[in-house]
């Protein structure tokens, strides 16, 4: 959904879209296997997680597999899947009691059936709730989303669902795997690296950035208190003068 109205926010981000970033230097750095330190970063996931009502933040996405991590090799993209599958197996009842609601993003096919399974369980089991929207990208790619997207709407049209000249920005929206989901007003990486590496493309044409040299298994729910009331301070303008 955009919002292209002038805004001098003063108010916590309602949307923070998080790209986790520097776990595997965490652990080289200490001596540790890469996947040591995706461990320790999903023990990060749930600080902020629980975190997220408090601050107002009321929709969190969280970056955890893009389409080019399958070039890492097999042992580490293994590791990853399996935090994933224990994540959502021990996460869900936690989940479900602080009223979050579960999406997942990204192109799913690709995913063992079993993860597959896992995911659409835990949405299904969240559905009715709405005190956190959280959204997790695996196997997510901004191209790949909008491809996948234009795609669908080239086969609306064929199927003669869908006019060309009624395609728009809301239409294009409609297809996207975020369909419903606010644009984020925050998009903060962790680890120092200055860019996007590919989330969410569309979405993010008017999202404020946040760069923080922490690596994400270092990253505290402090730390993240801190981005967000950063935020307020902030003025947005979305190509207008300032008021
Ligand atoms: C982010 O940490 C997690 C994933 C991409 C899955 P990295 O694994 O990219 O850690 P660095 O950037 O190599 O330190
Ligand atoms: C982005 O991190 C993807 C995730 C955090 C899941 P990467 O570590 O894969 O990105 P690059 O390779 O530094 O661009
Ligand atoms: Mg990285």
């Amino acid at each position: 959904m955009s919002n292209a109205s002038l805004q001098t926010t003063t108010s916590a981000p309602r949307h923070v879209a998080i790209i986790m970033d520097g776990n595997g230097r965490w652990a080289e750095s200490r001596g540790l296997p890469r996947i040591a330190g995706h461990r320790r970063g999903a023990d990060r996931v749930r600080e902020v997680v629980e975190s997220c009502p408090e601050l107002g933040v009321t929709h969190l996405t969280l970056f955890a597999f893009s389409t080019e991590n399958w070039k890492r090799p097999e042992q580490e993209v293994q590791g990853l899947f399996r935090l994933l599958r224990r994540y959502i197996r021990q996460e869900s009842a936690r989940l479900v009691a602080e009223g979050a609601r579960v999406r997942f993003i990204g192109e799913r096919s690709r995913l063992s059936r079993e993860l597959q399974a896992l995911m659409a369980g835990l949405e299904e089991q969240t559905a009715d709730n709405d005190r956190l929207h959280l959204t997790v990208a695996i196997n997510y790619g901004g191209r790949d989303e909008i491809t996948r997207a234009t795609r669908r709407i080239a086969a609306a049209v064929k199927a003669g669902e869908l006019a060309v000249e009624d395609i728009g920005p809301d239409t294009i929206e409609r297809y996207l795997d975020t369909a419903g989901l606010p644009d984020p007003d925050l998009v903060l990486r962790t680890s120092g690296e200055y860019r996007v590496s590919g989330f969410l493309t569309w979405q993010s044409v008017y999202s404020e950035y946040s760069f923080v040299d922490v690596r994400w298994p270092d990253f505290t729910a402090d730390m993240f208190a801190a981005e967000v009331r950063g935020f307020g301070r902030r003025e947005r303008r979305f190509g207008a003068v300032a008021g």
